[in-house]
């Protein structure tokens, strides 16, 4: 109908920084790049430098722009400098349609603003997540509720995501519903099976622990940590498999609390096909990460959510995700029961049940409501 190279097709940039925004948007770029009517950019930031390159590798999608802003230990005020100009001299010289970017990180905020400075329809996808505490995600609450108000197209995960948007006077017509990028993304990684390769015995029961949020850093993490020892005294069959974040807010804290402990596998951040393998094994999880919530639920496997609230409430609902915050009694009560439930207390009854987060073809769902707004509509409105 149209040529791969002809004028029509529309340019349209994925700009993306951290580790949950390539996974989560990988799904959008492989389908994008599917469609003969458009021509899909990957702009990477890389405010995560290490932990977000071999997620292209997996799903098999390379950068086409890299714009290298993060410094170790960045904070807040300068990461957004650096990202908000570097965004914006990128668009300017794309020339995009339309921008899209994915949930909450400062890197979504550039993105939503660059793509309001130079005029370009921006499109959020994963948008509507609220725990309506602007302190709680830090910043991420403050970064998707400015997201959705820069926003012009709405891709909401979950009816309950909807619903935030809708009450906050976005027009219906602009939100769709499409479910959640990250459980396509689980289901690519899921069906190539990738081994662990590190941390427990084979066949030995184990916790798998993450923790990164910034509200998270100092005494939080260190009341974490207390219960985390507390699990381990109590339990002394029980292993731990920890990818430990490389914010130095994180790592040397946690290797100064468990170095040195047999049973506790303090290990570096792990790839992505691995990690779902581990979240697959592991008897409970810790994890105060978003989309952690989302793959627990999807894979049934009891996941302690290390926060006081969650903007996943429909993992909460489900059974599967608990709010445990940094209370190390709270920790060592909940991770006990869950392991006294049996090896897998939450997966049988929940198997067959209707999965919250979605099943597995958001990002198709994606492109063709892009199709018709960007392409179809535009081109009707230009009566071509
Ligand atoms: C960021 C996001 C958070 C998201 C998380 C996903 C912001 C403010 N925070 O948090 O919303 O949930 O990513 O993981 O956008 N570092 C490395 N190598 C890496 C990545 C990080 O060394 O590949 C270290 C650096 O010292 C860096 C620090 O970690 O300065 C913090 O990274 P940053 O992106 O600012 O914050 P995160 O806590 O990772
Ligand atoms: N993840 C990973 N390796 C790890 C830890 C997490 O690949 O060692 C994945 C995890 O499966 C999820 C994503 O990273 O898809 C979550 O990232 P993170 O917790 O950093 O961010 P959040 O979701 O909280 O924004």
């Amino acid at each position: 109908m149209f040529s791969s190279e002809g004028p029509r097709r529309k340019n349209i940039v994925c700009v993306v920084g951290t580790r949950p925004e390539a996974i989560k948007t990988a799904p959008i770029v492989r389908a994008l790049r599917e469609q003969p009517w458009a021509r899909c950019r990957l702009v990477f930031t890389a405010q995560h430098r290490d932990l977000a390159g071999p997620i292209f590798d997996l799903f098999g999608i390379h950068p086409d722009v890299d714009l290298n802003v993060m410094r170790p230990g960045q904070s807040l005020p300068d990461l957004s400098n650096r990202l908000l100009v570097a965004v914006h001299e990128t668009l300017q010289r794309e020339r995009p349609d339309c921008v899209i970017a994915q949930g909450d990180t400062t890197t979504v905020l550039a993105a939503a603003l660059a793509s309001y400075m130079i005029g370009a329809p921006f499109a959020h996808v994963e948008a509507g997540l609220r725990t309506h505490r602007l302190d709680a995600p830090f910043p991420e609450e403050a970064n998707r509720v400015a997201a959705s108000h820069l926003a012009s197209i709405h891709f909401a995960p979950t009816p309950d995501a909807r619903d935030n948007l809708l009450r906050e006077g976005i027009a219906p017509e602009a939100i769709h519903l499409t479910g959640n990028t990250g459980i396509d993304a689980l289901h690519f990684a899921a069906e190539r099976e990738s081994p662990l390769g590190v941390g427990p015995r084979p066949g030995a029961r184990f916790v798998l622990v993450t923790v990164h949020r910034r509200e998270n850093l100092g005494e939080p993490l260190r009341r974490i940590c207390e219960g985390v020892r507390r699990l381990h005294d109590r339990h002394p069959d029980l292993e731990f498999l920890w990818p430990v974040h490389p914010n130095p807010g994180v790592e040397p804290v946690v290797r100064g609390e468990f170095e040195g402990l047999g049973r506790v596998h303090l290990v570096r951040p792990l790839e992505y096909g691995p990690f779902v393998t581990a979240m697959k094994r592991a008897a409970v999880i810790l994890s105060d990460s978003g989309g952690v919530q989302e793959e627990a639920t999807e894979l049934r496997t009891p996941v302690l959510v290390l926060r006081e609230i969650s903007e996943r409430e429909e993992a909460v609902r489900s059974g599967v995700a608990r709010l445990v915050g940094h209370d190390p009694d709270a920790i060592e009560r909940e991770g006990s029961r869950c392991l006294a439930d049996g090896p897998d207390p939450v997966r049988p009854a929940l198997l067959g049940s209707a999965t919250p987060f979605g099943d597995g073809r958001a990002a198709a769902r994606i492109a063709s409501i892009l199709h018709r707004k960007l392409h179809v509509e535009s081109e009707a409105t230009v009566g071509v």
